[in-house]
């Protein structure tokens, strides 16, 4: 459990000034994978994992920051800051100044000091919580406050302009507006929202693989590209489809057949990704958990098959998953390629579940999962 008092105090010993603390979140997305950089419709809950950050002034031209979970202090002038990210865990809460910075944002010299307990690369948005826990931090340093949304986008820019990887709005946007035992229906497009209660019998079981994962480089902007390849050669067709999000399986009918076939399958995997959320979305409103868990079913095989984003042992977890009794859903959450499933799980059988999880797993790959049990939490605070 993060403890807010006990960073209050390592800050103040470390820097001599008490520093205002944040929290945000990271998340876990129960449908809706690799939509959200196609406008497209994603659903996500924020989880009680998060990231703390500590801040206070400093009177010098200096800004320190101090990771907790990495025990390491990075330290540059506030007039020399790197220009570009570096692979190193500084670059988000640096990615966060610069783009204040691009924003007219004045930063003044601070102190800031981090600590989560998200687990690193098992795609449940540590990134993210590092991001908007340090920019709310930087904030309420300034004259500004910034509606969430807006927090939000900042947040996915120091991502995909600093850090380098092209990621999109549903980890800094959950990790601001989540709500506590809600899922979140976000249009990527508009950012609407509108919150879906988590019903209390249900748990959310997520089941760490241990691979790990990463954006920047790597097989998701690879993936990325792909689906804007397709995308192009829609468009060349129809030419008001700006991004996947106003495509239809039609579409994907008469021109897929001009595209390289694992592009039309990732492009398939978009399109039907989306109509599976908003149709997750409705099924979890109305309640009928037999049809929400057969769409995370699907989207699990979406995902492996015509996304190709997945890993065997991610198709072993759910594989596994499928066969317990209380089990509603299960797929591989995050960016892919490694890292968590989410399970939906009935709360009377979630340690049971787990621990069959857990030695069925271990008996297929020889790895220990972790396993942890959730619950849909707020987002950060508004300042
Ligand atoms: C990562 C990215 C998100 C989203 C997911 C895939 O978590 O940060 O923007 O694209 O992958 O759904």
């Amino acid at each position: 459990m993060l403890d807010v008092t006990a960073i209050r105090k390592l800050h103040q010993q470390r820097f001599k000034h008490a520093p205002e603390v944040f929290i945000a979140p990271g998340r876990v997305n129960l449908i809706g994978e690799h939509t959200d950089y196609a406008d497209g419709f994603v659903m996500p809950a924020a989880i009680d994992f998060a990231t703390l950050a500590a801040i206070s002034r400093r009177d010098d031209d200096t800004i320190v920051i101090e990771s907790e979970n990495f025990d390491q202090r990075v330290s540059h002038k506030l007039n020399s800051l790197p220009a570009k990210g570096k692979h190193h865990w500084s670059d988000y809460p640096l990615g966060v100044i610069t783009v204040l910075r691009e924003a007219g944002v004045t930063i003044p010299a601070f102190s800031l000091t981090l600590n989560g307990d998200v687990p690193l690369g098992a795609g449940l948005s540590s990134s993210a919580s590092v991001e908007v826990a340090s920019m709310m931090a930087i904030l309420s340093l300034t004259e500004t406050s910034l509606p969430l949304p807006q927090v939000a986008r900042l947040c996915q820019r120091a991502e995909n302009t600093y850090v380098g990887a092209s990621t999109g709005i549903m980890d800094q946007f959950i990790a601001c507006c989540g709500a506590e035992d809600h899922a979140l229906l976000l249009d990527c497009r508009s950012l609407e929202f509108r919150l879906a209660p988590i019903p209390p019998h249900l748990s959310l079981v997520i089941a760490n693989s241990m691979v790990k994962h990463s954006h920047a480089g790597g097989e998701y902007n690879t993936r990325r590209a792909e689906v804007e390849e397709g995308t192009q050669i829609l468009r060349s067709h129809r030419p008001e489809i700006r991004l996947l999000r106003d495509a239809t399986l039609d579409d994907l009918k008469k021109w897929g057949h001009e595209m390289r076939p694992e592009v039309l399958k990732r492009c398939r995997h978009v399109i039907s990704e989306n109509l599976r959320t908003v149709a997750a979305a409705d099924a979890l409103e109305k309640g009928d958990l037999a049809e929400l868990g057969r769409l995370l079913y699907a989207a699990h095989a979406s995902y492996r098959d015509d996304f190709e984003g997945s890993c065997k042992e991610a198709d072993i977890l759910v594989d596994l998953a499928s066969r317990e009794a209380g089990c509603i859903g299960a797929r591989l959450t995050g960016g892919g390629f490694g890292g968590c499933t989410v399970n939906l799980v009935e709360r009377e059988q979630a340690a049971a579940f787990s621990e069959h999880l857990r030695d069925g797993y271990r008996a297929a790959t020889g790895i220990q999962a972790d396993i942890y049990l959730c619950r849909a939490s707020a987002g950060v605070p508004a300042i």
